[in-house]
């Protein structure tokens, strides 16, 4: 059931151009509210979901939902739309893909129509290495076969198929981020993409052993939130990237063993892990190339993974 009611809080803008960012209270979405503000007045919509910080004083904010057309309706003049609200869970959209497919599909849409009618400049749609499923080749090219595991894969990839749609249909300025593991120190244990760090981090804080699955070879592509704060930045500007779909990624693959050993030497902690069968489903390595976000965007990572673990290890 979606709020009927809601609040809204109004801030004056002080520059020139407005950001929506939907789900801004949100580990991707704070971040990108913390990279723009300088720049651009923000505004945020959010449903409280899933959100992971309190709403910012210099924001305007909508507590609603996307799905629902009274949100858009009180908004003041938007240029550019940052879309990072969804459902995330895997095991959710396993347990509940109605609720899944209702948030991420048709909130998707009920954006699109607002972008449409507003006419805004750009619409950046964030989503998800989950689209790709197993791998067929490495690294993972924009153009590697979509075959998601999940229905929130499905829901990511049909979103975005919509995404494009209406950039052909109704010459909306749109592009497509694929970000890998996104890791920051607002995860938690629960995230598919980027949980194994926050594990391995609370049980080494506690001083009690964690488990590796399988060999420990499979490999992650972990890439700092403020790595894709800075590409969604880019996104915005760069004339090239004007109906794209791009890789954000760290195009480098990352084994659990050396999260691990990494993690176990930053803390200069002694655990010894434990080892388990591997988990079924897992996918084993993966990992993307980054060259269209370096030609396209003129991305590179900033924040390599020790620097990222060591800020994280001193914040949780
Ligand atoms: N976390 C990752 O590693 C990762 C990797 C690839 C892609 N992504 C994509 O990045 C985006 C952001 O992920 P995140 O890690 O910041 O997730 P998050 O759960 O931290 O943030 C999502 C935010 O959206 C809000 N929200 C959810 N559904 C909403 C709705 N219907 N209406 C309004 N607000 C809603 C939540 O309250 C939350 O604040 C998602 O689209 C996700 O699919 C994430």
């Amino acid at each position: 059931m979606l709020l009927k009611s809601f609040s809204i809080r109004v801030c004056m803008p002080k520059h020139t151009e407005t950001v929506l960012i939907t789900g801004g209270l949100g580990q991707v979405g704070y971040y990108t509210y913390l990279h723009l503000k300088n720049q651009y007045n923000i505004c945020i919509l959010d449903n409280l979901s899933s959100s992971k910080v309190e709403v910012p004083d210099d924001v305007t904010f909508i507590q609603n939902d996307i799905q629902n057309k009274a949100s858009y309706e009180n908004l003041p003049k938007i240029d550019f739309i940052v879309h990072t609200a969804a459902q995330i869970s895997v095991n959710q959209s396993v347990s509940n893909p109605i609720f899944d497919a209702k948030n991420n599909i048709l909130g998707t849409l009920q954006l699109l129509e607002y972008a449409k009618d507003a006419k805004v400049k750009r619409f950046i749609h964030i989503s998800s290495a989950a689209t790709y499923g197993e791998p067929v080749f490495l690294p993972i090219t924009e153009d590697h076969p979509r075959n998601p595991k999940s229905p929130y894969g499905l829901s990511k990839l049909v979103s975005e198929k919509y995404v494009r749609l209406y950039s052909q249909l109704y010459n909306l300025e749109t592009v497509v981020l694929i970000p890998f593991n996104i890791y920051s120190p607002l995860q938690n244990a629960d995230d598919h993409y980027a949980g194994v760090i926050f594990k391995f981090i609370e049980a080494i804080k506690k001083g009690i052993q964690y488990t590796i699955y399988g060999d420990g070879k499979q490999t992650r592509d972990f890439i700092h939130v403020k790595d894709v704060a800075r590409a969604i930045d880019m996104s915005l500007k760069s004339k090239s990237a004007a109906n794209q779909i791009v890789n954000i990624g760290s195009g480098v693959p990352y084994s659990i063993n050396e999260l691990s050993s990494n993690l176990l030497k930053l803390s200069k902690s002694v655990i010894q892990p434990l080892q388990s069968k591997a988990r079924e489903g897992d996918i084993y390595e993966s990992y993307c190339s980054i060259q269209k976000a370096q030609k396209i965007l003129g991305f590179a990572l900033s924040i390599p993974i020790e620097t990222g673990l060591s800020e994280i290890l001193k914040s949780i």
